[in-house]
């Protein structure tokens, strides 16, 4: 594709500037802006970024109109059938699939990094029962840089390896223990002869007092959502990353502030907002009561798990997962579970209805990974944690591809400010 030239005019003084869209991989031209100020004295204005590329970027693509996502390149249908989780952050981080010697290395060194300092276990006890396991693993994750100094030197590429490295490898330690103060059972430590997603389900749902076995299907279950989740370009948390990040902070406060960025029901906190609809809903006959309110603008409801702001045709992992629950609840032998024959009715009814046709509002990715997570005996309340335990990958390798960019800025958005116009300021005793 080749750039094409636009002209933006004042049409009072007709002072004209012309600008040369950049041309990238896959996607639409982008009209660069930044100068506009400098020449017309004007802002752009775009809430919500609606059409505005805020940084270049060479990890994720996708065409929200063709239901296409690729990571580096390739379709996530063709990571799923043969992938895994750690291949994939292999991938996002370093942006080619690893020979077996790469792959070797990087698990090995995954690993080895999956303990947490002691002293940053113990935080864990300061915090209520009840607490929510995001509350928990954000701080603790913005905590990791009072423990691991040696990677915070954001201009030595080293340590920004294994500032990668080591939050991949403890993100499920970090997950775990969130789960473990909750439940009030005793801490059990990583095993290093698991792999990624065993090794997470053992510290999980293993205790002291009997042998737990890891079922490889759960396993496998949980390491292709990680895959489905591991990336999605520019999204709001990985965005936040990317703001916090573009100021120089150590890495961990940045991707804390990506976990917090996650928590938010319009982002990865919706798979939990999709299982307490459900259980709200209860029963497939009320289901039409349900979306006549979530089609009443005054209700302020939303069918959680529906809509996106890219994709705009269907989502493919919504469609990967659809299939998955199919697969893992058969095998578990939950193929009857009322949560998904409601989920699935709700769609099917939601899929024909004239409010979400029009408005191209179709399942998302979590519409249905909540309840796979359930099926796997994680409770509503770690659905999030999932996600940022997934997403960390994506976040790491956003991170370090800004870091690495020689351009890179502080990320400074402007406003059109609306506020009072200068005044004086008046003494108290004068105020009316
Ligand atoms: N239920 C009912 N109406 C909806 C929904 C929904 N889930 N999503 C969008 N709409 C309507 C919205 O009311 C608006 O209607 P109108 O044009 O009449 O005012 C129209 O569709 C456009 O919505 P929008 O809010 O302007 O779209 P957006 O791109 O700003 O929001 C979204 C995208 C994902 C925040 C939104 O679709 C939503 O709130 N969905 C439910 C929450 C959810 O499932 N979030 C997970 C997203 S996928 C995982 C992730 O990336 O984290």
């Amino acid at each position: 594709m080749s750039s094409s030239r636009y002209q933006i005019t004042n049409l009072g003084t007709g002072k004209a500037t012309e600008i040369e869209t950049l041309v990238g991989s896959e996607g639409p031209e982008v009209l660069p802006l930044g100068s506009l100020y400098r020449d017309h004295g004007v802002f752009t204005f775009d809430p919500g970024f609606m059409a505005t590329a805020a940084c270049e970027s060479a990890i994720t693509y996708i065409d929200g109109d063709a239901g296409v996502l690729l990571y580096r390149g390739y379709p996530i249908d063709q990571l799923a059938q043969h992938s895994s989780h750690l291949e994939v952050a292999y991938l996002l981080l370093n942006g080619q699939l690893p020979t077996a010697d790469q792959f070797k290395a990087f698990t090995g060194s995954i690993t080895r990094h999956t303990m947490l300092n002691e002293s940053l276990l113990r935080m864990f006890g300061g915090f209520h029962h009840d607490a929510h396991p995001m509350a928990m693993v954000s701080a603790v994750v913005a905590s990791m840089a009072a423990f691991y100094h040696d990677t915070t030197d954001i201009y030595d590429p080293r340590h920004r390896e294994i500032f990668a490295h080591r939050i991949i490898a403890k993100i499920p330690t970090i997950a775990a223990a969130a789960y473990k103060h909750a439940q009030g059972q005793p801490f059990v430590y990583p095993r290093n002869d698991l792999d990624y997603t065993s090794n997470m389900l053992n510290m999980f749902f293993a205790v002291p007092c009997e042998d737990y076995k890891v079922d490889p299907l759960h396993a496998k279950a949980l390491d292709l959502l990680f895959i489905l989740h591991a990336d999605h370009e520019q999204n709001a948390s990985t965005s936040t990353v990317r703001l916090a990040g573009s100021t120089g902070c150590n890495p961990y406060a940045a991707i804390s502030a990506g976990v917090s960025a996650l928590w938010g029901p319009a982002h990865g906190g919706a798979n939990e907002a999709v299982l307490e609809m459900l259980a709200d809903i209860g029963d497939v006959r009320n289901v039409p009561t349900f979306l006549k309110r979530v089609k009443d603008k005054d209700a302020g409801v939303r069918l959680m798990g529906f809509g996106h702001r890219v994709y705009k045709n269907f989502d493919p992992r919504a469609t990967i997962i659809r299939e998955m629950c199919h697969k893992v609840l058969g095998q578990l032998g939950g193929s009857d579970d009322p949560m998904f024959e409601l989920a699935l009715r709700l769609e099917e009814i939601a899929l024909q209805d004239e409010y979400f046709v029009s408005r191209k509002l179709y399942p998302n990715v979590d519409f249905y990974s909540g309840i796979i997570y359930s099926a796997l005996g994680i409770p509503r309340s770690m659905f999030t944690v999932m996600f940022a335990l997934a997403r960390t990958a994506g976040w790491v390798s956003h991170w370090l591809e800004m870091i690495a960019d020689p351009a890179m800025k502080i990320g400074r958005p402007r406003q059109l400010y609306r506020g009072p116009a200068r005044r004086d300021y008046v003494q108290m005793v004068k105020r009316k």
